[in-house]
């Protein structure tokens, strides 16, 4: 998939979480609000990469979403059919075949073409996904004491996690699951220790048929925990059932090539007994400066630009900021001055765009950009990652 995608894809998806979080709430206009851009976000998707392999997933994720209006519209009008308020327990006897198409919107199977190339620096990252993915899916027989099948990666937002996760199951040429455990628990989304049961199942199945490894990612994996000050009893159990799985794939699950990566922004939320079936817990950090100049080349190479550019000066400034955010001043710089394009256009009454220059980008318009920026991820933050490294990393 193109960046251009995949970012697309995370707007579409962080809408989704929010709607989700915001309809298990219950509060019932945001979450209409968010599917709804959620909806026109896949829309957008699926409108501008027609060819994209996962267009059938996201039409199903907006049928989905447009039902559930429905259902939070008809509500309004008959409080009594409201399922859906903050403490509704999760149904243990849920219809199972609504479960599994359910499961099947929250998830996507694929095989991913992010190239490993494509995520720019973590090198230490990548050789110790190496070491505890690819090597072993390659030459299981090698490892003799076996190898982990639990991994944690921790860290600020935006700075690859995902990426890294999908770029593994394309190097090894396996299927990528790519669950977001803020949907699972979801409460409207059906019974959500049944759906964990399910997801590990469909794991197990498709690298036992297939013969091919499977990668299963689980984002936001500290909200299938809860707080465990106010743990309900649903939450409880959903927590054991997937402890109980990860048993399963670390013990029983031996000969089969399932690996699950964790991903989380808030490790301090996770306790002992998940940690324990995580043996390797790898932080991603904030993009050093010799990366965020990669980072920078990368999208530089993109733009139309003048001599001003530079992209070692760009990195110099931006200390502190998230690889995601250096796509998103690239971006914004481009928005700018094709805005100017139009506009420009647009002035002169010229509909049909010719005798109109795109402008080239220049070093102000980065400088400008950036002011009105401020990083995604705040010191006091990084402080906490590196705190909880001192604990608990196990690289
Ligand atoms: N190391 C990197 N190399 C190249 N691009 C990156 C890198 N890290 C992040 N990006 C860009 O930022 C976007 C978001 O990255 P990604 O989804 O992997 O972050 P994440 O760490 O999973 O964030 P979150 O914690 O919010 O889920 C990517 O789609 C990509 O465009
Ligand atoms: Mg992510």
């Amino acid at each position: 998939m193109s960046s251009a995608a995949l970012a697309l894809e995370g707007v579409a998806g962080k809408f989704a979480a929010e709607a989700i979080s915001q309809d298990s709430q219950g509060d019932r206009n945001a979450a209409i609000t968010s599917y709804q851009r959620a909806i026109d976000a896949l829309i957008k998707l699926i409108q501008l990469f027609p060819d994209n392999t996962l267009n059938a997933v996201y039409e199903q994720h907006c049928k989905q979403y447009k039902k559930r209006i429905t259902e939070l519209q008809l509500s309004f009008d008959n409080p009594q059919n409201d399922n859906n308020h903050a403490n509704a327990s999760i149904h243990a006897n849920s219809n199972q075949t609504t479960s599994n198409s359910n499961l099947e919107n929250m998830i996507m199977k694929e095989k991913p073409n992010v190239n490993w190339k494509e995520v720019i620096g973590l090198e230490e990252v990548k050789t110790a996904l190496r070491e505890s993915i690819v090597y072993p899916a390659k030459k299981p027989e090698l490892f003799t004491l076996g190898w982990p099948r639990g991994i944690l990666l921790y860290g600020p937002p935006g700075c690859g996690k995902t990426m890294l996760a999908a770029a593994t199951a394309s190097e090894i040429n396996g299927y990528f699951i790519n669950v977001d455990a803020a949907s699972m628990m979801s409460k409207w989304l059906g019974d959500a220790e049944k759906n964990v049961s399910q997801l590990f199942h469909m794991a197990r199945d498709s690298s036992k048929k297939e013969n091919v490894p499977v990668i299963m990612l689980i984002d936001e994996v500290d909200s299938l925990l809860g707080n465990s000050q106010n743990e309900n009893g649903g939450e409880i159990r959903v927590k054991n059932q997937f402890l109980t799985e990860m048993d399963g794939v670390n013990d029983k699950g031996k000969n089969l090539q399932t690996y699950v990566i964790a991903a989380t922004n808030k490790p301090w939320k996770l306790d002992w007994a998940f940690l324990r079936r995580f043996s390797k817990r790898i932080y991603i950090p904030l993009p050093s400066l010799e990366t965020r100049e990669s980072l920078f080349l990368s999208y530089l190479s993109k733009l139309k630009k003048d001599s001003s550019v530079d992209a070692s000066q760009l990195a110099q400034l931006i200390d502190g900021y998230s690889a995601s955010d250096i796509r998103d001043i690239c971006q914004s710089v481009q928005l700018s001055v094709i805005d100017e394009f139009f506009s420009l256009a647009e002035s002169r009454g010229n509909k049909d765009l010719t005798h109109v220059q795109l402008r080239d980008v220049t070093m102000d318009d980065f400088k400008k950009t950036i002011k009105k920026r401020r990083p995604s991820v705040n010191p006091g933050m990084i402080q906490e990652y590196s705190n909880w490294t001192k604990d608990f990393s196990a690289a």
